[in-house]
């Protein structure tokens, strides 16, 4: 099998202006002047700033993803993008999943299935989220609650092409918590065990990103762990020297 290519992924959830445009291209420069890491690279902005974000990436080493979408291609669903709208302002990926929108607003495996199968009908890629509470770890059911999350959320033709997981832990999302190394490695191999018997050989190649609380500090020992093939990084992807400085853990 050929080794798997990181993607480092930077979530901006619902923060950034158009002033916030600057963290880009200072993070464009750093890229320009210091050489490509070994990983792809990826910034989701909040839709509102998906159109001017891409031209200022076009042909670049960084792309463009989304944070959420509706299942459907179009409709009456006030309020809401379809993939096919957020492919249109320039998006190659689509977080779908995320915790704060199974919390917020209750999505359950069975919708983000669907959002799944929406980015991959636009030709996207999805970036599907799944991680314990911190109570359902204390219960030590962590592993039986992300083999349910995968089983209900992956479509069955998922390809590595266009799939990719992100371990999220709930407790460790914005918390300064993070897993043990040992945990961390745990999960993701199960992840990996449970991607290939719900699509088989196409399991081995998707990217398995670990997410919460990822860091300049921390970045290098949670990314060289067995089956992590990258991160989703929240807080700190909001400023360009520290999404870089995690990049450089590569
Ligand atoms: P955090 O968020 O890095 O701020 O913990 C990660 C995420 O929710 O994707």
């Amino acid at each position: 099998m050929t080794a798997i290519r990181p993607l480092v992924a930077g979530n901006w959830k619902m923060n950034g202006l158009g002033a916030s445009l600057a963290e880009i291209a200072s993070l464009l420069d750093r890229l320009a002047q210091n050489g490509l890491p070994p990983t792809d690279i990826m910034v989701c902005p909040p839709a509102t700033l998906l159109t001017k974000a891409k031209l200022m990436l076009e042909g670049g080493p960084v792309t463009l993803g989304a944070q959420d979408c509706h299942p459907l291609a179009s409709g009456a669903h006030t309020g809401d993008l379809s993939a096919e709208m957020l492919a249109d302002a320039g998006a190659k990926a689509i977080i779908v999943g995320h915790s704060e929108r199974r919390t917020d607003h209750g999505e359950t495996d069975a919708m983000v299935n669907a959002k799944t199968q929406a980015a991959h009908r636009a030709g996207l890629s999805a970036i599907i989220c799944v991680g314990e509470t911190e109570q359902e770890r204390r219960n030590g059911a962590t592993l039986e609650v992300v083999q349910g999350q995968l089983a209900g959320s992956v479509p069955r033709d998922a390809r590595a092409a266009n799939t990719v997981i992100a371990y999220e832990p709930v407790w460790a999302i914005g918390s300064g918590l993070t897993p043990t190394q040992d945990d961390v490695a745990e999960v993701h191999a199960v992840i990996r065990a449970e991607l290939t018997r719900l699509i088989g050989e196409e399991g081995t190649g998707v990217r398995i990103l670990y997410g919460g609380s990822v860091k300049p500090g921390n970045a290098r020992e949670l990314l060289q762990i067995a089956n992590v093939n990258g991160a989703l990084v929240g807080g700190a992807s909001l400023k360009a020297e520290d999404f870089y400085t995690i990049l450089c853990a590569y």
